[in-house]
């Protein structure tokens, strides 16, 4: 497969690109050298939605902070879907060894992210639509732990079926858990292979399958026990090391796009300083030649979110994604410093232990910096607590926009709060 991507420094090459329409438009961001004040300046929220964890409801207050405030993401129920299809169907295709201990059951543990993130409790809920084990309370698939769930007996998940070499197995989800770090710290990888020793020790014989909600966690399960018992890990995120390991075993995992979302997180904020309308160089091509594939994103207008559809990443197509950091190429112009003069950015990544956001989203931000002329100061944040962010940022006015990635994704106002003094 093709996706366009290409290694910085960037070679402008000349092609036609047509120019691609979203399916809503943003709105037109103007900005002018008179505005100073910090609350008005632009802000991308990133990679973590201003949403209620409980709910899951978008923070529209945060979102319309002020009116060149957006997200960037990626469309985490299609993201979601695409995983639960990836497990399903391989889990079809296998013959009756898939059921190491021939007890008719393929169990599987499963290493759930962040109970408090959008992302994380989709990702739970259509693993378990796609195996036939989930159950709905109120309407809504359940993305609680079941911690222990050895005899089936949860009513928080339930017993999937599946036919293999003609004779019906159960599908039981054996375990699953919230990987947070003593500290607090959620998607956390050692947390994960704590957890596995801990089944493994308690009935490794039943696990016959592993999934988890990020590749970071599924990496670390796949090389501390899975991949030496022979047991299939699907991840999430198409991680450099992750999509690596696919050729030692490691089943498949999930572009979130970072190559797009990290180039749109900049775009944006370049675009609210350029003063001209939000989807320059996203939708609409640029007068560099810069414009994305309107089969990669879109933008939702209601919630001011430009979001990346994902492709999975599985044995068949694994080698055109070896490399996740490549930009996309499509967007890989160099804009004019004298029409795009540097600007300063603030950006933040939450944690100094999420391999998606350090191995491959932060290093794509810095390429796409250098292309549209942006200055950026990236901060990193311990995983567990807001300040250790909030605290790096003492003077908000030394900077011309902020891209934030926020340690829970109902702390948006304390952010707010500093950019508002
Ligand atoms: C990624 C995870 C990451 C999380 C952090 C998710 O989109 O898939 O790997 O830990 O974002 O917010
Ligand atoms: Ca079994």
């Amino acid at each position: 497969m093709n996706l366009g991507k290409k290694i910085l420094p960037p070679i402008l090459l000349a092609f036609a690109v047509t120019s691609s329409a979203c399916a809503e438009t943003a709105s037109t961001s103007m900005m002018n050298d008179a505005i100073i004040s910090n609350k008005d300046k632009p802000v991308v929220w990133f990679n973590r939605q201003p949403s209620n964890s409980e709910t899951g409801e978008p923070d529209y207050e945060a979102i319309t902070f002020n009116k060149h405030t957006y997200y960037v993401g990626a469309d985490t129920e299609q993201g979601a879907a695409l995983q639960g299809e990836m497990i399903i169907k391989y889990i079809s295709e296998c013959d009756s060894s898939l059921d190491r201990n021939g007890d008719g059951i393929i169990g599987y543990v499963l290493a759930i992210g962040d109970d408090g993130h959008n992302s994380s409790a989709s990702r739970t809920r259509a693993e378990r639509k796609a195996c036939g084990t989930a159950v709905k309370k109120n309407d809504v698939i359940i993305s609680d732990a079941v911690e222990l769930n050895l005899d089936g007996s949860s009513n928080i998940v339930q017993d999937g079926h599946v036919t293999l070499e003609g004779k019906d197995y159960i599908i039981r989800e054996l375990a699953s858990k919230e990987m947070k770090s003593p500290d607090g710290a959620t998607w956390n990888a050692d947390a994960a292979a704590v957890a596995l020793d801990e089944w493994v020790k308690q009935f490794g014989d039943d696990i016959d399958v592993i999934i988890s909600s990020n590749d970071g966690m599924g990496l670390k399960m796949f090389d501390n026990w899975a991949h030496s018992n022979g047991v299939p890990v699907f991840g999430y995120d198409a991680n450099g090391d992750c999509v690596a390991a696919i050729k030692d075993g490691f089943c498949g995992s999930i572009s979130q796009r970072a190559e797009v979302q990290a180039y749109m997180t900049l775009r944006i904020i370049r675009n609210c300083l350029d003063g001209v309308d939000a989807n320059t160089g996203i939708a609409t091509i640029d007068e560099a030649g810069n414009v994305l594939n309107e089969a990669d994103f879109y933008y939702a207008d209601r919630e001011r979110a430009f979001k990346a559809l994902n492709l999975a990443v599985t044995e068949d197509n694994y080698q055109s994604h070896l490399d996740p950091r490549a930009t996309y190429d499509m967007v890989s112009h160099q804009l004019d410093a004298k029409t795009h003069p540097r600007k300063k950015v603030w950006i933040n990544i939450y944690s100094d232990k999420d391999d998606f956001l350090s191995q491959t989203y932060q290093p794509l931000l810095q390429q796409y910096a250098y292309t549209l002329n942006l200055d950026v100061t990236i901060v990193i944040g311990n995983g567990y607590d807001e300040s250790s962010i909030t605290s790096q940022l003492p003077n908000p006015s030394e900077y011309d926009a902020y891209a934030i990635n926020m340690i829970k994704t109902d702390h948006a106002k304390i952010y707010m709060d500093l950019l508002s003094k």
